[in-house]
């Protein structure tokens, strides 16, 4: 099998000017009159729902610093930090256009910014933290892409080949001959865990989230155990096989928690919702934002790992 790396760095640091077109659950939530809040059991922005979720898997007392890798306009910092201000707070980012608007979100907050890529951190300078949190970005780490057309493997793509192989034999993970491998995720997650970071949070679009039954009458979706491509503005990203993640933590000793998004997001079947569920085709602008934001929140997962 021959495979092409799909990377997204020169978009983060070059392109990208907005968040605006990338609706992330979390920012489509940040809103206080979002129409994705009216889907939800508590009318709340997802830092809250995240946080309070965190108080039955975590004590806040014990946590000094904290660290958000990739977090975008800063939405769910803000909530953190407006729930916990003792937090001594840092956001790592690769865009800078990205951090401009998160200093400017938290400017009443005593926050720290890097601009960096997560990938070229060395793993000393994780260990002053005690909280992790990455949330909707490990699909914008490099990807290495299946592809069964012959061609020129570059010396990244090679380079990244090698480092699957370690990952492989090291962790036992078993990728199929044409499957998509999220090397940039197995890259991040084993140097956090190498840092013996006390919590890790992780959430992404996944490529094994299986629909529940109750969601089954009005969309259904089989896990493809393959991460898929999503075509986004300028650039590529790939959902996550969040099994393999388990795997690398596991082997660290970490214990594991893992669901779909809505065991926090926990969704409300008004009428409302039912009926724009049971259009086939969207009847509103409205409608329509609720059938995706559905979708999302079934189709997202976390891992939620403490050191033990
Ligand atoms: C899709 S946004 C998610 C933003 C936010 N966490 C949210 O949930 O709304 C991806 C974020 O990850 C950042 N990012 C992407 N690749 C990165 C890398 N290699 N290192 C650090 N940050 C990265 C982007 O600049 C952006 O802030």
């Amino acid at each position: 099998m021959i495979y092409t790396l799909n990377t997204t760095d020169n978009y983060h640091k070059n392109d990208l000017d907005s968040l605006g077109w990338e609706l992330t659950v979390c920012n489509a939530l940040y809103p206080e009159g979002s129409p994705c809040r009216k889907v939800l059991q508590s009318n709340k922005s997802f830092g809250v729902l995240l946080c309070h979720f965190l108080d039955n898997l975590l004590s806040w007392k014990e946590i000094s610093n904290i660290l958000e890798i990739g977090g975008g306009m800063g939405n769910l910092m803000h909530d953190f930090l407006s729930l916990h201000p003792q937090l001594k707070a840092t956001l790592l980012d690769i865009s800078p256009q990205l951090l401009a608007k998160q200093k400017e979100l938290l400017s009443a907050f005593a926050v720290s910014f890097w601009e960096k890529d997560i990938l070229q951190i060395e793993t000393d300078t994780l260990l002053p933290f005690d909280l992790v949190i990455m949330n909707e970005n490990l699909g914008d780490l490099p990807t290495l892409v299946a592809n069964p057309a012959p061609g020129e493997l570059s010396e990244e793509t090679l380079s990244s080949l090698e480092r699957a192989g370690y990952f492989i034999k090291r962790y036992r993970l078993s990728p199929a001959k044409n499957e998509n491998i999220n090397i940039g995720a197995w890259e991040v997650l084993e140097k956090l865990c190498q840092a013996g970071i006390k919590h890790i949070y992780l959430g992404e679009h996944s490529c094994e989230a299986i629909a529940p039954e109750y969601l089954k009458p009005y969309q259904y979706f089989v896990p493809s155990g393959n991460p898929e491509k999503i075509s986004l503005r300028g650039h590529d990203e790939y959902t996550i096989k969040f099994s393999y993640l388990q795997k690398i933590a596991e082997l660290f000793n970490y214990k594991i928690v893992r669901g779909p998004f809505t065991d926090f997001l926990k969704p409300e079947f008004s009428d409302k919702v039912r009926t724009a569920m049971q259009s086939v085709v969207p009847y509103s602008a409205e409608q329509e934002i609720i059938q995706q934001f559905i979708y999302d929140i079934h189709k997202y997962e976390y891992l939620f790992l403490t050191a033990s």
